[in-house]
């Protein structure tokens, strides 16, 4: 059976924040999201899972954004407005939303197409849905592999057909993080889940090639 990754924010709050967007080359990955959302013109969006609302601070000021997450914490630093909700059962009417996003939060749910499945409904006619996910084979310089999980970049291209007609995959595998140091090697394996020892592989400063994708669909 496929595994869930752990929904860890409010237990160890630490753990997703030891990510440092500082590593990321070329930026952070939002604004791809960002420039589909307003080549669109997609309002309002539905950030499910935004945690601190990224996705928000990528969309031109005063672009209409609701961050909706299960985890206190995450919500704490977001920006208003904000609910706390669950992707599974989205408290949105049908047919409202001009954009829902996803992003790296579907592999919490054991069956992310549940939350597809709302994220559809409450979608206006052609409004634009998108997720985001890691694939298994990311950042092969510290692993042999992440674990399968319930939408990773292997299977998630499936898992949102079977919701959406029309979906486009967009692919990256690509030296995009640069981790300086012992101490950024560390941090990014306790935010990945990596053990400590996945640190003692490489001699940093170091480059991760990182592999996954975005789905975008339009009802
Ligand atoms: C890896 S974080 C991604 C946050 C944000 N989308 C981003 O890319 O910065 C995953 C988020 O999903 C949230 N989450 C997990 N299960 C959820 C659910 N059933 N409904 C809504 N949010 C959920 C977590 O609380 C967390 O904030």
């Amino acid at each position: 059976m496929l595994r869930r990754v752990p929904d860890d924010y409010d237990i160890d709050p630490g753990r997703w924040r030891a990510h440092d967007s500082a590593w990321l080359r070329g930026g952070d990955p939002f604004g791809h999201v960002a420039g589909r959302i307003v080549s669109a013109d997609a309002r309002p969006v539905l950030d499910v899972g935004g945690g601190t609302g990224a996705l928000g601070r990528a969309l031109p000021e005063g672009w209409p954004v609701v961050v909706l997450d299960t985890s206190v914490s995450q919500l704490r630093d977001a920006p208003a407005p904000k609910l706390r909700a669950s992707a599974l059962a989205l408290p949105v009417g049908s047919s409202c939303a001009g954009a829902v996003a996803m992003l790296w939060m579907l592999y919490h749910l054991d069956d992310p197409a549940v939350a597809i499945a709302e994220a559809h409904r409450v979608l206006r006619d052609r409004g634009v849905f998108v997720a985001a996910t890691i694939s298994r084979f990311s950042d092969p310089e510290l692993t042999d592999g992440y674990a399968p999980t319930t939408f990773d970049a292997e299977d998630a291209p499936t898992i949102v057909r079977r919701v959406f007609d029309e979906v486009e995959v967009v692919s990256w595998d690509a030296p995009l993080v640069d981790l300086p140091d012992r101490e950024a090697v560390v941090a990014f394996c306790r935010s990945h889940f990596l053990p400590r020892e996945a640190a003692d592989r490489v001699v940093p400063p170091v480059t991760l090639t990182k592999r996954g994708c975005f789905l975008y669909a339009r009802k």
